[in-house]
């Protein structure tokens, strides 16, 4: 596949599975050959922007082309797994939208066919794409900030409520492939959850995970489609140093604390708490579209010059701690393992 174009076929073009349209013809280096919907609605909008494209509503005749290279799957969770194993089966190489697939199991199974078939599963955990998140990483990954203390997000705003996930399965995805691609050493101890139903007539619509590392680092994450306000913001903190993350704000979306507390504390004297309060600094971030790296960089994967940031393997992890979120949520407790991730 040396450095020729990269024929793609997309499979669901709702809000999504446009932007991939989108930004795989923007590459230079990739042609999407084929569209796939069920809603003439959607088709319609393929037809009037790419009138070149072919456009089917049944997405079979993309793996029938022995010319496609990758299938992006972008319809809802709940039918990843089946288009998957028939791309793959197909020998298709794909890109799969989060959450991978709705169980552990379905994910597995992926993973050893791929292997099989000799394909590539390439997951869209577009943050670990974007130039804040990377930033992140090079921040801790330099050690300014020092030893981990707690990563806390929000990501809350009203709706969009869906039909076939909770407001776990569709938000957190997003905070836990950040978190994974910032700390992949970390493997998870201790799932607890508190999530209640309140608008949605059946699925979670707020919740607060809490998951449990070793040392005691803690990572909080509080979902909501019940929010009047869109936020989203992360905190990570250190005991050298403190990171701001604000996805919502146009320019200064990360800062770096200089700021800490340390505490003189034994039986003879008082208890005395020193603070430390200094500089703030606001890194500058390169500006680009997360989706275009990402999309470059599968083709790249494709053409054998560079290996996957976000493979199977990868998009696994995030399934295995939505599944770790459902049995709290079920157990309405702490649910420990030795490593979640084992
Ligand atoms: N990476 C991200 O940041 C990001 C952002 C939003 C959504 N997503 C993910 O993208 C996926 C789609 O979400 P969405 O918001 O675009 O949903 P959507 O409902 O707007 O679009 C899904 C489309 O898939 C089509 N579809 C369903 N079954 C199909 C089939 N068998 N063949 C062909 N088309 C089929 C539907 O007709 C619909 O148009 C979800 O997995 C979601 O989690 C990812």
């Amino acid at each position: 596949m040396e450095n020729k174009m990269i024929n793609v076929g997309v499979i669901g073009v709702g809000y999504w599975g446009g932007n991939l349209v989108r930004v795989f013809l923007s590459t230079g280096r990739s042609n999407v050959k084929y569209v796939s919907d069920l809603h003439e609605k959607n088709l319609n909008k393929i037809r009037m922007a790419y009138p070149d494209m072919i456009i089917t509503k049944n997405y079979a005749d993309i793996l029938k082309d022995k010319q496609i290279d990758l299938v992006c799957i972008a319809t809802p969770p709940e039918s990843h797994f089946e288009i998957a194993k028939k791309c793959i089966l197909a020998k298709k190489n794909i890109l799969i939208e989060k959450p991978m697939t709705k169980t552990v199991k379905e994910g597995k199974v992926l993973i050893g066919l791929a292997r099989k078939n000799k394909v590539q599963i390439f997951v869209d955990h577009t943050f670990v794409f974007s130039a804040t998140v990377r930033k992140l990483k090079s921040i801790i990954d330099e050690g300014k900030i020092g030893g981990l203390l707690y990563f806390d997000s929000e990501r809350i705003n009203l709706g969009l409520l869906q039909k076939d996930v909770n407001v776990i399965w569709d938000l957190a995805p997003h905070d836990f492939s950040i978190f994974n691609y910032l700390f992949p050493k970390l493997n998870p101890e201790s799932v607890q959850v508190f999530a209640s139903k309140h608008k949605h007539p059946y699925l979670e619509d707020i919740a607060h995970i809490m998951i449990r590392y070793k040392n005691d680092f803690i990572m909080h994450i509080h979902v909501s489609w019940l929010s009047p306000v869109k936020i989203r913001k992360i905190i990570i903190s250190g005991d050298k140093g403190m990171v701001w993350y604000d996805d919502i704000h146009p320019f200064e979306k990360i800062k770096i604390y200089d700021k800490g507390v340390h505490v003189n504390f034994n039986k003879e004297t008082a208890f005395f708490p020193i603070y430390r309060d200094g500089d703030i600094i606001t890194p500058k971030l390169n500006n680009y579209e997360p989706l275009n790296l990402e999309a470059n960089h599968i083709i790249d994967c494709l053409h054998g010059s560079d290996n996957p940031v976000v493979d199977g393997n990868e998009g696994l992890k995030v399934v295995q701690l939505l599944e770790a979120c459902d049995k709290a949520v079920s157990l309405k407790r702490e649910v420990r393992w030795k490593g979640i991730f084992n």
